[in-house]
């Protein structure tokens, strides 16, 4: 996205690399006030991402796999039959699976504006506020700027079920910080405050923020607002350790997520560029920081969360083998086709819409580096509809399998593995 200040290439390619620290495990929980988040793994929000189909997905992502592990986290029999191909059975799943088995403690909704929530029927509040049994616990994320709008669109969050709600203060969007949304937001300390004070008068559930560290590098406001957050009575922060004018670019800088953690009691999580276990680790023992939020990273490898739970038990963990991307991908698809014909009755505006269009997007994300992954985008790019595209997954992955071929990360594939036309939101 030129001229938006979403450069995410430069980091996401030129990653730093980190050996595994010997002093830290990403924690086995963190409480949010009641929520036990077990294990300490948080999905970051994700605007046009993290819908209930792709939180779900992450959640029983370490079904999908061929691997076997010897330790607890190793999906249960019963379950085997759930992850075949062709069998996919989200009902059978959904009842058995934990979130030790996923690796991931808390599921995080895409952002919703607290405007939008007010004056919404209630059928499209549905479509955004939608979530499952087996998503628990899930936090809802909000963003606004009128504390009142604020506190009624939490109250709606905690009548809907949901386990904490979240105060977006990271958003760099134009629209949204041209309302003095998000980041826009970081400007103000008194209105924060205001913020603070009414959403947490108007529910009982957690009550989080996530945020960057300040508008730019002269005004960093991250220590202030965190002391600020627990002095109001927040449950935890988040802290995306970069500025709003950073974008998306250069390094998150994680010691400002360890000077935050120095200044508050409160859980704090942190967030960026952590894009294996070894990073995830890394952060935890160069910022002390209770959790560990991934966002871009899930997508381009929906293991993750189970990874880094294997790494912190035995300090190793698998890696998925071409099977396993192909019952990966196929699940997804499976899960979106069945939500579309779950939804399609509902109202316009209450339905999820065109599965194709996500599933184009998310094979774009996961094909990173697969070897002749260029290859396979182009023909999903050109698919005109759902089957089309798993036709299209059909004929890149079977004869890879039955030639027993094994998936090594190509770096020169050349796939990018978060386009920038995608970093819509913060
Ligand atoms: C496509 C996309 C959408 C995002 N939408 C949101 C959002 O709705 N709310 C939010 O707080 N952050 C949002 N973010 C920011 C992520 O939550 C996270 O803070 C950021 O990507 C840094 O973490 P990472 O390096 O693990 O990706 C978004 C990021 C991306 C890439």
């Amino acid at each position: 996205m030129a001229g938006r200040g979403f450069t995410v290439k430069k980091n996401w390619d030129n990653p730093v690399e980190h050996a595994m620290p010997a002093d830290a495990r990403v924690p086995a929980e963190v409480c949010l006030g009641p929520v036990v988040v077990r294990p300490a793994t948080v999905l970051a929000p994700m605007a046009g991402v993290t819908d209930t189909v792709f939180r779900r997905f992450i959640r029983h992502a370490s079904l999908f796999t061929t691997c076997g592990s010897a330790d607890a986290a190793s999906p249960p029999e019963n379950l085997a039959e759930a992850s075949n191909i062709g069998s996919f059975d989200v009902a059978g799943v959904e009842s058995a699976v934990t979130n030790a088995q996923s690796g991931c403690g808390l599921l995080m909704t895409e952002f919703t504006s607290a405007d939008g929530l007010a004056r919404m029927r209630e059928t499209k509040r549905r479509r955004y506020l939608t979530f499952y049994e087996d998503e628990h616990p899930i936090g809802a994320q909000l963003f606004g700027s009128n504390a009142e709008t604020l506190a009624e669109a939490a109250r709606i969050v905690e009548e809907t079920g949901f386990d904490t709600v979240d105060l977006n203060l990271g958003c760099p969007a134009k629209r949204v910080v041209g309302c003095n949304g998000g980041s826009g937001l970081l400007r103000d300390l008194p209105k924060i405050g205001e913020i603070f004070r009414a959403i947490r008068k108007a529910v009982t559930i957690p009550f989080t923020v996530k945020f960057r560290m300040g508008w730019n590098e002269a005004q960093i406001v991250c220590v202030e607002l965190a002391r600020m957050a627990e002095a109001e009575g927040l449950n935890g922060l988040a802290l995306h350790a970069r500025t709003r004018e950073q974008g998306y670019s250069g390094q998150a800088h994680w010691n400002w997520i360890a000077a935050v953690k120095q200044a508050v009691r409160i859980p704090v999580i942190g967030n960026g560029d952590v894009r294996t276990p070894e990073d995830a680790a890394a952060m935890v023992a160069e910022t002390g920081c209770d959790a560990v939020m991934i966002g871009r990273a899930a997508p381009a490898n929906p293991w993750i969360f189970r990874q880094i739970a294997q790494y912190t038990a035995t300090g190793s963990y698998e890696r998925p083998t071409t099977e396993d991307r192909y019952r990966m991908i196929r699940a997804y698809f499976e899960m979106l086709l069945v939500e579309a014909e779950a939804t399609k009755d509902l109202p316009r505006d209450a339905r999820m819409g065109d599965p194709a269009g996500k599933m184009k997007q998310f094979a774009t994300w996961f094909t990173h580096g697969v070897p002749g992954g260029a290859k396979l985008r182009a023909g999903i790019y050109h698919a005109r509809n759902g089957a089309d595209v798993l036709g299209e997954v059909e004929r890149f992955f079977v004869p890879l399998i039955e030639a027993g071929d094994c998936f090594e990360p190509d770096a020169e594939d050349g796939g990018q593995a978060f386009p920038e036309s995608a970093l819509v939101c913060d």
